[in-house]
């Protein structure tokens, strides 16, 4: 294992968590509430169509950087027995927050919510608004859970 690759790719791993969190929180906690208070439904369409054509690319990129470098890293370090070995069910964690928001991006955001989005916001955006924002709200506070644990686990706390 070349070590000087090892900090690389642990780098690119905390850039990638850094840029792709921190986009849902700022989607999360300013975009949703800013898109609550517009007045019209085209205003709100048009809001969400601008923030996710511009932040879709970037989250895609980052979650293909975090799980490249995360592969690299259990390859460098010869990890893959952790995946099966209960005490290190933080790595598992890591892989299924991965897998969860790969669903999100490439499959349900683009092919069942997006196509459905003006529909959906034209019957009760009140009621369309909540659920799109509770939904982002767990998938943050998993997020942040997930870091914290995998933080704790490196360190042997858990
Ligand atoms: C395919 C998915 C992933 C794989 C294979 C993976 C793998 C890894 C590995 C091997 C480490 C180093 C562990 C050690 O030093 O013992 C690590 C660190 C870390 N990972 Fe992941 N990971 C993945 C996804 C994620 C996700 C989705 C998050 C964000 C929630 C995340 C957050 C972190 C953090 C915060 C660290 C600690 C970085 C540091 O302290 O330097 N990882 N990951």
């Amino acid at each position: 294992m070349s070590y000087k690759w090892f900090v690389v790719a642990r780098a690119l791993h905390v850039l990638g968590v850094v840029i792709w969190i921190g986009g849902i929180g700022a989607v999360t906690t300013v975009m949703f509430p800013v898109m609550r208070r517009l007045d019209s439904n085209e205003q709100r369409v048009w809001m969400f169509q601008q923030i996710e054509r511009r932040f879709r690319p970037q989250a895609r990129l980052a979650w293909l950087i975090v799980g490249l470098s995360g592969l690299y890293m259990v390859s460098s370090l010869d990890a893959w027995s952790r995946f099966v070995n209960a005490h290190y069910w933080w790595m598992d964690a890591m892989v299924a927050l991965w897998l969860i928001f790969g669903l999100m991006l490439f499959i349900v955001e683009p092919f069942i919510v997006g196509p459905r989005l003006e529909e959906t916001l034209r019957d009760d955006p009140v009621r369309a608004l909540r659920r799109m924002q509770a939904m982002h709200w767990i998938l943050l506070i998993l997020s942040l859970l997930v870091i914290a644990v995998v933080i704790g686990g490196i360190y042997g706390w858990l």
